[in-house]
């Protein structure tokens, strides 16, 4: 395995530095982006980072990231550094940067365990009463569902569930028509577990601005897969894991609140750095208040190596760059949807077809086979994938990130070619 610094070596050596030059995708052109992806050296090397086993072919990101090296030294050096000396240390001077990774402020930044915290979190704290209305979709994880299937239990909001079509402005339009006077809040996924579909949050959540309605998304695949700068993204709110796309340590995740909502979305689990300025001996004796930044849902001891551990993993995407890991993401996902594509007599891609609603995953259903029995073939033939009984869908899903290659890919096609023709 590579060490880091050979890694960093070979990124700025001149080998790869062709697939470096000054890139932005926003002043790319289509032919230049293509150049940039050439590269399967680069990303070969990049693989090389991951301690991942070659004994099995990793394909299910969308359920959990494996981490680089430097993640896991960056862990197990400050698990060793912590215990040895006892200096705990404290998490706040590191939230920073990594509102600033996804593009938000410092005070807007609460770090969760995973995206499920996150979602609860908005799911409690919004100012709803019984028959507000809430618009989710049909394919939503359990991690989105069940939370607010719990808050209608309990409180009587009224839930919307549309099914999603295959398009970003079909999707808008579905959700516009959706809304009545007494929709309160739309809490729908950035990319749906289910077929990896992505919505156009920027435009539903300007739409939403527009009626006065709440955008809650459930953003666990939205992280580390687009270059994702929140402020521009427009959503109120948006929850993520950093153990998906991100690659960080399993059991970490973040939630955005825009800074003008904090006061909106109620804090109702808090304790110390919730609020800084409480007395026992005050008369009545209340709460205050709460800390003036999104740290207020977040409290108690924090475990400083796990967040050295998703710093190393940002630091990670700002080392290969952002936008290239978005890209190669897409080139990867476009590969794979082209291949299965190519075998339309034995199975039925159910992601979409338009590139800008697809990133980071394909579903598709057997025709001639039980989706269950051919998700066991295919993973005895050593590949890791997951199968898709959310919402009755029954398919297969397949995704890939930076650590996978073209050359997996094909393998893949032949074992799913040989499993269902
Ligand atoms: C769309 C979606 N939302 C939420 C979750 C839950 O994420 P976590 O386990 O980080 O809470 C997942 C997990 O796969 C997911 O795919």
């Amino acid at each position: 395995m590579k060490s880091r610094r050979e890694f960093l070596q070979k990124l700025s050596a001149g080998a790869l530095a062709p697939a470096l030059v000054g890139f932005n995708s926003k002043s790319t052109t289509k032919n230049q982006i293509n150049q940039l992806l050439t590269g399967d050296d680069f990303w070969d090397n990049v693989r090389e980072q991951f301690p991942l086993t070659k004994d099995r072919v990793y394909m299910n990101n969308g359920t959990f990231g494996p981490s680089p090296t430097p993640v896991l030294d960056a862990l197990k050096n400050s698990f060793d550094d912590t215990n040895t000396r006892g200096e705990y240390g404290h998490i706040n001077p590191l939230r920073g940067e990594l509102a600033e990774f996804v593009g938000i402020k410092e005070s807007e930044i609460s770090l969760t365990h995973n995206t499920t915290e996150g979602i609860n979190i908005m799911v409690w704290g919004l100012p709803l009463k019984a028959g507000d209305e809430v618009i989710i979709t049909y394919h939503e994880h359990a991690g989105n569902a069940i939370p607010w299937l719990n808050r209608a239990k309990l409180d009587g909001v009224v839930l919307i569930p549309f099914e999603p079509a295959l398009t970003q402005s079909e999707n808008l339009d579905l959700i516009k028509k959706l809304v009545t006077p007494r929709t309160k809040v739309i809490a729908v996924p950035h990319v749906t577990c289910t077929t990896g579909l992505v919505m156009p949050i920027k435009e539903i959540s300007e739409f939403a601005k527009s009626k006065g309605i709440y955008t809650a998304i459930d953003g666990a695949h939205g992280a580390g897969t687009f270059d994702l700068n929140l402020k521009d993204l427009g959503a109120d709110f948006y929850a993520s894991s950093y153990h998906k796309w991100v690659l960080g340590p399993n059991g970490s995740g973040f939630l955005y609140v825009k800074e003008e909502l904090l006061d909106q979305l109620q804090a109702y689990q808090v304790g110390a750095y919730s609020e800084l300025s409480y007395d026992l001996h005050q008369k009545p004796l209340q709460l205050p208040g709460y800390v003036s930044t999104a740290h207020r849902y977040d409290y108690g001891s924090q475990s400083l190596p796990m967040i050295k551990g998703v710093l190393a993993a940002t630091a990670f995407h700002n080392e290969i760059g952002r936008e290239k890991i978005e890209l190669r993401i897409r080139e990867l996902n476009q590969y794979l949807f082209e291949g299965l594509n190519e075998m339309k007599n034995m199975l039925q891609i159910i992601s979409p077809l338009e590139e800008e609603s697809r990133i980071c995953m394909v579903a598709f259903k057997p025709k001639n086979k039980d989706y269950q029995e051919a998700y066991r073939e295919i993973s005895q033939q050593g590949f890791r994938i997951r199968v898709v009984p959310e919402g009755g869908i029954n398919a297969i899903r397949i995704s890939t990130h930076i650590y996978n290659s073209k050359k997996e890919i094909d393998s893949i096609l032949t074992a799913i070619q040989k499993v269902l023709g």
